[in-house]
């Protein structure tokens, strides 16, 4: 294997998240009351239960105070709405994070909308994707908060680069893009009707990849050096658990390279945890 640097993400979030829980320890000494997240969970997405129980020993971690709302998959929107109201008029609560996704009979666009966008920690609400858009402070989308985050560390500069972005969804691909923009890179959006996805792929200075499928890209078309961010996770029938993009053939073209696990998924959770102290400032 020729060398290849990783982006640490459990290393980097372990480190951002005592800064977080240093910063909130202090805030307390100073009579301040601990930040509070309240996480909401709808019906019984095992991949959803196991990032719900992520988010929430994070916040134990860091000093946060969590409250967990699991709900039946039958809940009606009316109730999950009056679930919000009550959480968006709680003072102990600065951020609102409900699980997504949710079930077929509630709309996940009414129901981020519903949070106070002042305590939309996700960065879902549409107050929140204006602002991204429009570079105005706001909360973040936290995985390509994270990703940005996570390259800084390393003294990666997207500046100049050709970052292409596999995925256009609300939660990754979409907010990253902007990010990346941004950050001054030159940004290329593939998606489902993209044609030639290996001439994209194979032109990717920084290749991200938020797809949630691990046959769609295939490794052998990263450049050499490229920078690769991996966000997929996906639960193979062998029980393994892998990204979107085969670690060990893009490990052999790439200058730096995320795991999975390891990668951008713990970068996610302690973003949510900056998100949330930053909400309750
Ligand atoms: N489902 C997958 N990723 C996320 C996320 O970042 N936030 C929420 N609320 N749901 C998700």
């Amino acid at each position: 294997m020729t060398a290849h640097q990783i982006l640490d993400g459990k290393l980097v979030s372990q480190e951002l998240q005592t800064d977080i829980a240093r910063k909130i320890s202090k805030r307390l000494e100073g009579g301040f009351q601990p930040p509070g997240l309240a996480v909401v969970l709808v019906g019984n997405d095992e991949a959803s239960k196991v990032y719900v129980n992520n988010k929430i020993r994070a916040c134990e971690r860091t000093g946060i105070r969590s409250a967990a709302h699991f709900l039946p998959r039958q809940t009606s929107a009316k109730a999950l709405y009056a679930l919000i109201d009550e959480l968006n008029e709680d003072p102990e609560v600065h951020g609102i994070l409900v699980q997504l996704p949710l079930p077929e009979h509630i709309d996940e666009t009414e129901v981020t909308n519903r949070i106070d966008p002042d305590k939309d920690v996700d960065g879902f609400h549409a107050r929140n994707v204006g602002h991204l858009a429009l570079r105005q402070p706001g909360l973040r989308p936290c995985t390509p908060r994270g990703v940005m985050t996570l390259l800084n560390h390393y003294g990666i500069d997207p500046k100049g680069k050709h970052c292409v972005v596999v995925g256009a969804s609300n939660i990754v691909g979409r907010p990253l893009m902007l990010e990346m923009l941004f950050a001054g890179a030159t940004v290329t959006c593939c998606h489902r009707f993209t044609r030639n996805l290996d001439d994209h792929v194979s032109q990717a200075d920084v290749l991200c990849v938020a797809v949630g499928n691990p046959n769609i890209v295939d490794a052998t078309w990263i450049k050499k050096g490229a920078i690769v961010i991996d966000i997929g996770i996906n639960r193979l029938t062998d029980g393994r658990l892998v990204g979107d993009v085969d670690f060990e053939v893009a490990a052999e073209q790439a200058s730096w390279i995320t795991p999975v696990p390891g990668g951008i998924g713990p970068m996610t959770v302690a973003t949510l945890m900056q998100n949330t102290y930053e909400a309750s400032l």
